[in-house]
C-alpha cells in the first residue's frame, strides 16, 4: 500500500483518537520507531497498514470493521484533495465512484505495474441507485463503504449504503448499494 495511505491513517489517528502520542504508541506496538515516516509515493506491506489499524481498534476497544469504514470516510476528502488531478471538478459521489477503477485508481497505478489496485465496477440502475461491485485481495470493503459516506458528506449528499454480499462471508466480491436521496 502507497506511504500516503499511512499518511492519512496518521492524521486520522491524531486528529480523531488522541493525538501524536497515540500514534506514535500504535507505532511502537507494531514494531516500528515512535518516529517512523512514511514516504507517500513509497509502497509498504499491506498488512503494516491493517496491523496499525487493527492496534487502533483494539486501543479504541471498537470492532476492526469500525474503525476501517471511519478512517475511510475521513480519508475521501485528502483523497480527492490529494489527488486532484484524476478527478473533474463537476463530479459528485456517483461520477467519482463510477470512475474509480478506470480513471483513478489505474492512473495511479499506471508507472507501476506490480500494483494490485481494488476492482471497482458500478452500475447505475436509476438515478438514485449505484450498486458497486468491489474485488481485492486486500478485503478493505469497509474502507470502499467508508469512503462512499465520506464522498457523500463532501458534496452534501445523503446517500444509504447497503452490503448485499461480502469476501469476508466467502463471495467472490463484495456487492454495495448505494442510495442517493434525490431531494438532498
Ligand atoms: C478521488 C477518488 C479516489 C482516489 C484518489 C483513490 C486513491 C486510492 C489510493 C492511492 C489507494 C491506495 C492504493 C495502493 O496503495 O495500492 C486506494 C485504495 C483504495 N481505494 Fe481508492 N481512491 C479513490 C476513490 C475510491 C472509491 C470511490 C472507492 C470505493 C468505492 C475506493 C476504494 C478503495 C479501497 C477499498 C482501497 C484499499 C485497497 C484495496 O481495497 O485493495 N477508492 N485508493
Amino acid at each position: 500500500m502507497y506511504g500516503v495511505i499511512f499518511e492519512f491513517l496518521r492524521d486520522y489517528v491524531i486528529e480523531r483518537h488522541g493525538g501524536k502520542e497515540t500514534w506514535q504508541v500504535l507505532l511502537e506496538d507494531n514494531g516500528h520507531s515512535a518516529y517512523k515516516q512514511f514516504f507517500p509515493v513509497a509502497e509498504y506491506p499491506d498488512e503494516e497498514i491493517v496491523g496499525l489499524a487493527q492496534s487502533a481498534a483494539e486501543a479504541l476497544q471498537l470492532p476492526l470493521p469500525v474503525v476501517l469504514e471511519d478512517f475511510g470516510a475521513f480519508t475521501a476528502n485528502r483523497l480527492l484533495d490529494f489527488y486532484h488531478m484524476y478527478s473533474d471538478p463537476a463530479w459528485k459521489s456517483f461520477e467519482v465512484i463510477e470512475n474509480a477503477s478506470g480513471s483513478i485508481h489505474d492512473a495511479i497505478h499506471k508507472h507501476n505495474p506490480n500494483r494490485k489496485p481494488p476492482c471497482i465496477l458500478a452500475r447505475r440502475d436509476s438515478d438514485s441507485l449505484l450498486v458497486i461491485h468491489y474485488q481485492s485481495q486486500r478485503q478493505l470493503c469497509d474502507v470502499a463503504k467508508g469512503i462512499v459516506r465520506g464522498l457523500g458528506e463532501r458534496f452534501s449528499e445523503s446517500l444509504s449504503l447497503r452490503e448485499t454480499q461480502c469476501m469476508h462471508d466467502g463471495a467472490e466480491k463484495c456487492i454495495i448499494e448505494v442510495s442517493r436521496n434525490t431531494d438532498s
